[in-house]
Parts: structure tokens; sequence; C-alpha cells
């Protein structure tokens, strides 16, 4: 096993106050409580306003994370922002953010990887400060979900919320400390089971397209769910076979929350007892890319992850694109 170049020194996250219950839902659309909480485990979801935007969001967790480090946004280096949803397609959401901020000497871009956008910054960080180019980085996902959403269609409009997490990470002093593996894939030949066909430059208005409601996520949902948890199970295999840890050394679980039963069988496929599995998809549904970070600082905050826990995060999303990463905290 290689040591740690990066560590996480520290968690925020933020969530709207808005709640939408399930029960406001049946309001909606053709949908029942007992359905949505059967098939996916999803109790109620924040909603952010429009007195925020998703730069703002990342910020207020950026802002939690530099607090908990004692750091300011001179010290910091790069700011690495995963989000699905921007708040404008030019310039980066990054950028956005680090005027917000104020961090004058940080290089600021967006990855768009959907879900797994914020492993994939953690690996982008990791390779910046391995190569010198970095000390200190923001890595931020900040997602409204509920503005690609088609509040029409309750294949989909149930599953969704809004969030926004963070961590800071700086350089490993101890290389048995921090993240000690990674892995990350992509297929592209399934980008059509998870997608928004349309609001692209490609066809930037267009009538049939509004008509047919195509700038919102159209999903394949048994599709997806079948290869969720078989690129999650993936994942899992490799990145402790890169690290040489077993399954039973793993303390906490830290899946992208998507659906319950993703959830539960990538457990169980990990060998975890979900009493070892942090759970928050109930509470805020799927936020994409902020789901691991903000289930990571609950975690933390609930004292599940402390000092010396070997930590697992493993997501998957459009594209498809699936990430693992093993963290000692
Ligand atoms: N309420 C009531 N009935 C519904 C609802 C709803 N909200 N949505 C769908 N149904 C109906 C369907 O119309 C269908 O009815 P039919 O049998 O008469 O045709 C029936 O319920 C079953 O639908 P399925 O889609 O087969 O239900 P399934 O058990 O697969 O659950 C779900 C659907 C929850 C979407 C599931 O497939 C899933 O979670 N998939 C993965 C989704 C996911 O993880 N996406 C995100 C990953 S990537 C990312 O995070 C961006």
């Amino acid at each position: 096993m290689a040591g740690a170049t990066i560590r996480l020194a520290s968690t925020g996250m933020w969530a709207p106050a808005k709640v939408l219950t399930n029960a406001d839902l049946e309001r909606m659309v053709d949908t029942t409580n007992e359905w949505i909480v059967e098939r996916t485990g999803i109790r109620e979801r924040r909603i952010a306003g429009d007195d925020v935007s998703v730069a703002q969001m990342g910020y207020y967790a950026a802002e939690a994370a530099l607090a908990e480090a004692g750091m300011d946004a001179n010290d910091v280096d790069a700011i690495i922002v995963s989000t699905a949803t921007p708040d404008r397609l030019l310039p980066a959401t990054a950028c956005d953010i680090q005027a917000i901020l104020g961090a004058n000497r940080a290089v600021a871009f967006d990855v768009w990887a959907a879900c797994s956008g914020w492993l994939y910054a953690l690996s982008i960080a990791e390779g910046m400060v391995a190569t010198g180019q970095i000390r200190t980085a923001l890595c931020i996902a900040t997602e409204r979900m509920s503005s690609i959403v088609d509040w029409s269609d309750r294949a989909t409009c149930v599953l969704f919320g809004d969030a926004a997490g963070a961590a800071v990470v700086v350089p490993s002093e101890d290389e048995g400390r921090g993240v000690i593996a990674s892995y990350m894939r992509s297929d592209g030949t399934l980008a059509d089971l998870l997608h928004r066909p349309a609001q692209s430059v490609r066809t930037p208005i267009d009538v049939a397209e509004i008509a047919a409601r195509d700038g919102y996520i159209k999903m394949a949902g048994r599709e997806v769910f079948k290869a969720a948890v078989r690129s999650m199970c993936e994942a899992v295999d490799a990145v402790l076979a890169s690290a040489g840890v077993t399954k039973d050394e793993i303390d906490v679980l830290v899946p992208h929350q998507a659906n319950i039963r993703i959830i539960e069988s990538t457990a169980k496929y990990a060998g975890i007892p979900m009493e070892r599995v942090w759970v928050n998809v109930d509470r805020y549904g799927n936020t994409s890319s902020a789901s691991v970070p903000l289930s990571l600082h609950e975690a933390r905050s609930a004292g599940k992850i402390v000092d010396g826990s070997l930590v697992l995060m493993v997501t998957f999303g459009a594209g498809f694109t699936w990430a693992a990463t093993l963290v000692r905290w």
C-alpha cells in the first residue's frame, strides 16, 4: 500500500431549511408515502429557495470547513467544485465561489462527473498536492437537483434534493493517515440511461425540446439501479485490493445516498453491517455529488468517524461514473 499524500483536515455542509415531505409530494404527483419509502427509503428532502445560488450553497459549506480547519480564504491554493446544477454554464461555479470567498490566490475549476464528482475532486487534489503544485485545496460539492427535476414526473421527482458539502484537503504528515487508496471509473456508453437530453450548446432553444421537457433529468430507473449496485461493488473490491485492506477492517461505510436498497446491497456485498453504514437518504434524498461529503460531515459530527477510523466512501452517478476512496481518519 502506498502512503497517504493528502488528508482531510475538516468537513462542512449546508442544507436549505425548507423540507419537502412525501406527504407534500402526494399532493403534487400520483404517488404515496408507502411507495416512496418502500422503493427508496426517502421520507423527505431539502429544497433551496430562489434567495440562494448554487455558488452560495457551496460557499456556506466551504466556510464551515475552513472554520473547522482554522483557516481562511487566503490559505486556499485550489477550489475544486463538483456540480451537476451550475447557476450558469460559463464560467465555472468554482470561480463564483472563489469570488464570494475572496480566495484570491487560488486556482478554481469545476469537475463534471455527476454524483461521483466529489470523489473525483479529491483525487485531482491528491495529484496536485503530490506534484507540489498546491498545498491546500477546498473540495466542494454543491447541488440544486430541484432545479433540474421534472416536477411532473413521479418516477424521478421523489428522488432528489438540494445540499452542499465540502472538505479542506492538506498534505498528509503521516503516510498512514489520510487518503490511502482511490479508484475511479466511467462508462460513457450508458450515458443515455440517466441524462438531461437538452439545454446543451447544440440546441440552446428548441420549442420541441421544451415541450418534451427534455431539459430535465430522464432516467431508466431499473437499469440505473442494477448498474449502481454492480459498479459500487466493483469499486469496493478494487479500492480495498489496492490498499491491501480486508472488508472487516472498515469502520464506517459512507455510500452515495441514492436509494436505501442500493446502499443495503452495497453494504451486504462489502460485508459491512448496517450499524457501520452512514445513512441519511431518508432525510435528504439524493443530493448527487453533495451526498458523500454531507454524509461524511454528519457521520463525524455524530462521533461515528473519529481519529483512526477507516472510512470507505463509494459512489455512482450519471455518465456512468463511479468511484471509491479509502481514508484513515
Ligand atoms: N409513486 C408510485 N408509483 C411509481 C412512482 C412513484 N413515485 N414512480 C414509479 N412508479 C411506478 C412505475 O410507474 C411502475 O408502475 P408500472 O409497474 O405500472 O409500470 C412501478 O412503480 C414500478 O416502477 P419501477 O421503475 O420498476 O420501480 P423500481 O422498483 O425500479 O423503483 C426507482 C424505481 C426508485 C427509481 C429505482 O429504480 C431506483 O432507485 N433506481 C436507481 C435510481 C438512482 O439511484 N438514481 C440515481 C443514481 S445516479 C445519481 O445519483 C444522479
